[in-house]
């Protein structure tokens, strides 16, 4: 009789212990998001509407949450990465601080953003994409007596100088991007030199990537080197800032989701994962005036959004750029003989 009342009291207990455990893992998710704030906030809110599942959200930029995800890699503390550029999480999938999930809302996406995880090993996926070039204040621009610049090496003139406002390409993953571009486009002695060149007009590497167009919109720089869709939605804003589209042509990111490998809860994380791919959720990035080409092919984009289709982009080599060795080789040769030249 005893031992019958010991197992039973030892198989209801280790059944609550199952069922408040996948209880407690079902309630959490800590999310790591590399977009804009307002879009990484209505995405917490939205997820914690729609599931119950609480969200605890921190927003750094791309190369700043890759570099926090591998110093949390013995001991991972975020379920899910989403947003910012996709080369840093194609780093991250290469280096195995990722996991890789195969989503049943696959069937509904864009082919670049299939191409984006099978490059990762499924390890990352896209979820937008934009084409990078920058913007300017007009009535700063206007006040300065300054041409209306229309291609990259515009950027490189003289009486540009403390006019150019850019991120750092190691915290951000738009600098990053406008690296590799410049790199891609002229060639790497060449694509060098122009950011020597752009280097003497900078007035202040940001760390975040669309700080430089924020601060012209304030007023508090003339032009900022971001991507296009950050430019348009100061303009959609109401303030006097024009996009620019280099007449070079130019390169572009494919944003994306990654789960971090070692997930604390990896159930919330893919739940989260397949809601985030979902027509409507993404269709709700023109509330916050998010204005890149979403990567279900439903999704609602905006007649202001940038049209990728009428850009000349680049064949942008997201395997090569995305590279864990080229990622950190451009970054150290940039850091060496770029960023410490002086001004
Ligand atoms: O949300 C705006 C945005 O420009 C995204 O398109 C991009 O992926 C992300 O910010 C990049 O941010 P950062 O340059 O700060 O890493």
């Amino acid at each position: 009789m005893r031992a019958t009342i010991t197992a039973l009291g030892s198989t209801t207990i280790a059944l609550l212990a199952s069922l408040s455990g996948s209880a407690i893992a079902a309630e959490k998710l800590t999310y790591y998001c590399s977009a804009q704030e307002d879009w990484c906030q209505l995405m917490a809110n939205g997820f914690e509407e729609a599931t119950g599942i609480k969200v605890n959200m921190t927003r750094k930029s791309s190369g700043e949450t890759m570099a926090q995800i591998k110093a949390e890699a013995d001991n991972p503390k975020g379920d899910i990465w989403w947003g910012g550029t996709g080369d840093p999480h194609l780093q991250a999938a290469e280096e195995g601080l990722t996991e890789p999930y195969e989503s049943p809302m696959r069937a509904e996406l864009h082919d670049w953003a299939i191409k984006q995880a099978e490059s990762g090993g499924n390890a990352t996926i896209g979820i937008y994409s934009g084409a990078l070039g920058y913007g300017y204040n007009e009535e700063v621009l206007a006040a300065n007596n300054l041409p209306v610049p229309a291609c990259w090496k515009d950027l490189l003139k003289p009486e540009y100088k403390g006019h150019v406002q850019m991120a750092n390409p190691n915290s951000s993953g738009t600098a990053y991007t406008t690296l590799a571009t410049i790199v891609q486009l002229f060639g790497e002695e060449e694509g060098f030199e122009f950011m020597k060149g752009l280097h003497k007009n900078i007035n202040q590497y940001t760390k975040s990537g669309s700080a430089p167009i924020k601060a012209a919109a304030r007023g508090e720089n003339t032009i900022g080197i971001v991507f296009m869709h950050d430019a348009v939605a100061q303009a959609a804003s109401g303030f006097p800032i024009k996009a620019v589209a280099p007449c070079e042509g130019t390169g572009y990111e494919i944003g994306a989701m990654s789960i971090i490998k070692g997930a604390r809860n990896p159930e919330s994380a893919r739940k989260f994962y397949d809601w985030a791919l979902q027509a409507d959720v993404q269709s709700r990035s023109l509330e916050v005036k998010a204005f890149q080409v979403m990567s279900n092919k439903a999704a609602e984009s905006s007649p202001l959004a940038p049209d990728l289709d009428s850009l000349t982009l680049i064949d942008y080599d997201f395997a090569k750029y995305g590279s864990s060795d080229e990622r950190k080789r451009l970054l150290k040769k940039w850091d060496d003989e770029v960023s410490v030249l002086p001004q």
